[in-house]
């Protein structure tokens, strides 16, 4: 495995990869301090592509003002051994001035996908995404990227970006993984306080009880199911909700009663204290 910090090395390295083998490049961007999460994105572009690019950078841009950008957690000796273990060939770690020499003008925004959800409580957040992502693929040109379902509002904003400008790359979503007790696994899970941690798992139970409800019934109301999942979260005494939604996925579009929507999302983002916290499950209401 090598490390990599500057643009044109990484494209050099990569163009001599192309040179010389007919394999695919495979591309999992990430900000680091990996988890099994992470791992499980580069052990499936192992298993796909012939050369598996990892990227590490802390984006500024999709933080808004307020956030956590300054004391985003990170550990670059441990993230390389997980790099290691999972099967990264090269890992590109660049600074902030390699990537945004200023002044920078350009910015990549997706419209309708990202007015709601994340994008409606953190505005800007999206277009911060999008231009590093674009960028990204720029720079590494891979025929794979990897992205996980933890993030189900990215990846149909990327997979929106990626039809509209005619990007030659596929997108491959890949299944959230979890701790065993179902609390999603998130680099910022390390910010939560012993009780703010028992009590983040309201978070995943609470997505269980609406598959379970889904299931008892072919037809319900968008809100009967927010309901009973804001219900749930609001049992435990930390939790402030950011949102809870039902929508149609991947349209992100809102819909009433199941009866013509094939596919629909539960997302929602909760605070514990300080921290911020994702989840969704994504249901196939009918074949
Ligand atoms: P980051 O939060 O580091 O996540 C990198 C990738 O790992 C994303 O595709 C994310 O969905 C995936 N991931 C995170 N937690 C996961 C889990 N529990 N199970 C499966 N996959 C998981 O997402 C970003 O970084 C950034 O927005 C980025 C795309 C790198 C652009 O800066």
């Amino acid at each position: 495995m090598e490390v990599i910090h500057s643009i044109a090395d990484l494209r050099s390295r990569i163009s001599e990869y192309r040179r010389k083998n007919d394999g695919s490049v495979g591309f999992v961007p990430t900000m680091g301090y990996l988890h099994e999460g992470h791992a499980s994105l580069l052990r499936k572009a192992r298993s796909q592509s012939g050369l598996v690019v990892l990227s590490i950078f802390v984006n500024p841009l999709q933080f808004g003002p307020g956030e956590d950008f300054e004391r985003y957690p990170r550990n670059t000796e441990r993230d390389l051994e997980v790099a290691e273990a999972a099967g990264a060939d090269l890992v590109f770690m660049p600074t902030v001035s390699e990537m945004y020499p200023t002044p920078t003008r350009t910015t990549v925004a997706v419209s309708g996908l990202t007015s709601r959800l994340c994008g409606a409580s953190r505005p800007g957040h999206f277009d911060g995404v999008a231009t590093v992502v674009s960028k990204l693929f720029h720079i590494v040109q891979p025929d794979q990227a990897f992205f996980g379902l933890k993030d189900a509002q990215q990846v149909a904003v990327i997979q929106q970006m990626v039809q509209d400008l005619n990007l030659p790359v596929e997108i491959v979503p890949c299944p959230t993984l979890r701790e065993k007790d179902g609390l999603a696994m998130s680099s910022r899970n390390v910010y939560l306080s012993d009780e703010e941690r028992k009590q983040a798992l309201v978070l995943s139970q609470a997505l269980d009880k609406a598959k379970e409800f889904v299931q008892s019934r072919p037809n319900f109301h968008a809100a009967e199911l927010e309901n009973l999942v804001t219900s749930h979260i609001a049992s435990a005494p930390l939790a402030v909700i950011d949102y809870v939604e039902v929508l149609a996925f991947p349209s992100l579009e809102p819909f009433e009663n199941s009866t013509h929507t094939d596919s629909i999302i539960l997302a929602l983002a909760v605070k514990f204290g300080k921290t911020r916290l994702i989840d969704n499950v994504i249901l196939q209401l009918r074949k």
